[in-house]
């Protein structure tokens, strides 16, 4: 690869969407929104604010401005990305999925509001983060074509074609099939596809390009491939301090993940590989895509 490491510009970079987009989710999540339960919000904002790594969001943000679109009026979109990851890892975490009591360094939603709560904060989670960016982006000044096209995209990689495709293929043994090739078919739908979306999005927002567009698109799906083979890594490598979630799980709920099915060694080569394959598309985005090529180098090397 071109470097292992990546520069104090990327680390500073992400600080600063990484601040600005926390103090407009606290500022949201500091709202008291009259139609909400006070306890179905508690507990949608619980998750919200349990704290993460807010990639998609990050990565949403650094596309729109890539395509000139400022950071203020691309939040609801960014937005909608977190709320949406975050329904789907309170989902992943409830018993009936893979039955995790840490999350984020924080006990999991079901265990502090129970599962039925836990249940319908999720789901509302989910339709939540395509209702707020359909109401809030045309009050950024975005015309309705754009705004229907970027939403679709999250919409997508949301439902059945995206990430309930593939924690259906991830936790239903009837729906599991035998060959290697099957963990890529788990990864590509439950996480790439929202990490392809982030991108995606903003560059659907911001009328980029069909050839831009379609670099951000694959650019996306390697680095979200990578993005869970590094995950999957983690999972039998870290420490619960530095994951803020339990780990050694895959193990014991016999996961099908690039470490059970390719072996550590070698599971590692492969996120080396779809790192170099992503950074190998960004560089189609030429110098102004420095951010995304040390991107992938940088998730490729992150501890958590
Ligand atoms: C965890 O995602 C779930 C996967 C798709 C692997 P993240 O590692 O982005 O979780 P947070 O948002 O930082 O908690
Ligand atoms: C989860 O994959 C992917 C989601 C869509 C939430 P994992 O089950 O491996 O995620 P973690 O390790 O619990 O974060
Ligand atoms: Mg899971
Ligand atoms: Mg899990
Ligand atoms: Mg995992």
């Amino acid at each position: 690869m071109e470097n292992r490491n990546w520069s104090m510009e990327l680390t500073e970079d992400m600080s600063r969407l990484r601040t600005f987009f926390e103090h407009k989710l606290a500022e949201f999540c500091g709202s008291d929104p009259v139609n909400i339960p006070p306890r179905l919000w508690k507990s949608m904002t619980y998750s919200l604010q349990a704290g993460g790594k807010r990639i998609r969001p990050i990565l949403c943000m650094k596309a729109c401005e890539f395509f000139d679109l400022s950071l203020e009026s691309c939040f609801p979109l960014a937005l909608g990305l977190e709320i949406i990851h975050t329904a789907s890892l309170v989902h992943d975490d409830l018993p009936s999925m893979d039955d995790d009591s840490l999350r984020r360094g924080m006990p999991t939603n079901h265990t502090v509001f129970g599962e039925t709560l836990a249940l319908l904060a999720g789901t509302s989670l989910f339709i939540y983060g395509l209702q707020i960016p359909l109401q809030q982006l045309p009050s950024q000044g975005f015309r309705p074509e754009r705004v229907n096209s970027a939403v679709a995209a999250l919409a997508i990689a949301a439902g059945p074609e995206g990430i309930h495709g593939g924690q259906t293929l991830d936790t239903d043994r009837q729906s599991q099939l035998d060959s290697d090739e099957f963990v890529w078919e788990i990864a590509r739908f439950k996480t790439a596809c929202l990490i392809r979306a982030a991108l995606e999005s903003g560059a659907l927002l911001a009328g980029a390009s069909k050839e831009s567009l379609k670099t951000m698109s694959s650019f996306g799906t390697h680095l979200g491939l990578a993005f869970q083979i590094v995950d999957d890594i983690l999972d039998v490598q870290s420490e619960a301090s530095e994951l803020g979630k339990t780990p050694g799980k895959d193990i014991i709920q016999k996961k099908r993940t690039f470490v059970s099915s390719f072996g550590l060694n070698s599971a590692s080569e492969l996120a080396v590989m779809e790192s170099e394959k992503a950074l190998k598309i960004a560089e189609k985005l030429g110098h102004e895509g420095l951010f995304f090529r040390q991107m992938a180098l940088f998730l490729l090397e992150r501890s958590h």
